[in-house]
């Protein structure tokens, strides 16, 4: 009688009289004080963790915060990279149903590509949360956890309009855009994000894409790969600013807008207004020295912190919280979501934003 012994006098009697009332305690104990039904699973479970490439800094300081966090939970963490890609991926979540994982947790390379394993997840009854990217085409998924995406994509195109008039009051201003890896779900969604902010200025001649690639398949970075970005930088400088400046770069994250500045430096240009997402140490440093014009704030411990969250949840027989039902549809289902918010950072804020953040802190001060 758990109840009992944690509630005031009142209410202790109170269930003491509402149990002579009934014929059966422990059903009316059951529906009380939005406690859990009962354990899903024993706590020393395993958990499956299967992260993708390590394209960016975020992925890496994830798999020690899965490793410390689930472990220091009391759960068995099982945390793998797909350096090798797609089917590697594939293999390390069909290795994690055979060990008995009771939740996996999904950041995939290709969110359309585990179909196949993830029933097979599902089949032997675990629960399925996918973690920043989202899981395509397929029912199999319980939950999703990430960064507001579009609301990222929104930031990175408004950074990149105040950036540039900052520096210039009027336009029409010289832009190129790069998006990240097709395959990735998040890409599309943070080049919509921008673009909601860019087309107008786009059409109204405000801004103007001088190369003319102005569609998501024209700008992408093939898995998000720094000599990708770079090597299509240096194409278009040639090809497309033999005497024109180029005012400004939508860049959707930090590792890509090093790779963008490295062309635009090589070429002798002077550098332009360029974004990012992921607030990585050299591009906090290069934000400081003025060259970066802005990256994306999206803590990392945070994210993690939610995620295991959600396990925790369902280990003990209770629903995770979500905060949205109608963003991320895969094609198949809308998928539950927990959505955090991302904060941009420029040269403005730089000291603030990351106070207590251990390796940016110190950096920032
Ligand atoms: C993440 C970004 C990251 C990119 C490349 C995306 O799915 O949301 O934060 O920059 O992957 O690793």
């Amino acid at each position: 009688m758990q109840m009992i012994g944690k509630a005031g006098k009142a209410a202790a009697i109170a269930a003491i009289a509402a149990l002579a009332l009934t014929a059966c305690g422990r059903a009316e104990t059951g529906t009380t004080g939005g406690s859990s039904g009962g354990e899903a699973f024993p706590k020393n479970s395993s958990i499956g963790v299967a992260l993708p490439q390590k394209t960016s800094e975020n992925w890496v300081l994830a798999e020690k915060l899965f490793n410390d966090g689930l472990n220091g939970s009391g759960f068995k963490a099982d945390v793998q990279f797909a350096n090798g890609g797609v089917s590697e991926q594939q293999n390390q979540i069909s290795a994690m149903v055979t060990k008995g994982a009771k939740v996996i947790i999904v950041g995939a390379i290709d969110g359309a590509q585990l179909g196949t394993q993830l029933k097979q997840a599902k089949d032997s009854g675990a629960t399925i949360i996918a973690y920043d990217r989202l899981l395509l085409n397929t029912e199999n998924v319980d939950y999703y956890v990430a960064y507001d995406n579009f609301k990222v994509g929104e930031l990175q195109g408004q950074a990149l309009l105040d950036g540039m008039k900052a520096k210039k009051p009027s336009g029409p201003y010289n832009i190129e855009l790069f998006a990240g890896s097709p395959d990735d779900a998040n890409a599309k969604v943070f080049f919509d994000g921008a673009m909601s902010v860019l087309k107008p200025k786009i059409d109204d001649g405000t801004l103007k894409v001088v190369s003319g690639q102005t569609s998501f398949e024209q700008a992408v970075t093939q898995g998000w790969k720094a000599e990708n970005a770079q090597r299509r930088a240096d194409t278009l400088l040639t090809g497309s600013y033999g005497t024109a400046s180029l005012d400004g770069v939508l860049s959707p994250n930090d590792t890509l807008a090093r790779a963008v500045l490295t062309s635009v430096k090589a070429a002798g240009k002077p550098l332009p207004i360029i974004t990012g997402q992921d607030s990585e140490v050299e591009s906090v440093k290069s934000i400081m020295a003025g060259e970066q014009y802005s990256t994306i704030n999206k803590d990392t411990r945070k994210l993690v912190e939610h995620a295991i969250t959600m396990v925790k949840d369902i280990q003990a027989g209770k629903t995770p919280e979500i905060n949205d039902d109608k963003s991320y549809n895969n094609k198949v289902k809308t998928v539950p979501a927990y959505l955090l918010d991302p904060v941009i950072v420029t040269k403005e804020n730089v000291k603030t934003a990351y106070v207590d953040d251990p390796v940016l802190g110190p950096i920032t001060k």
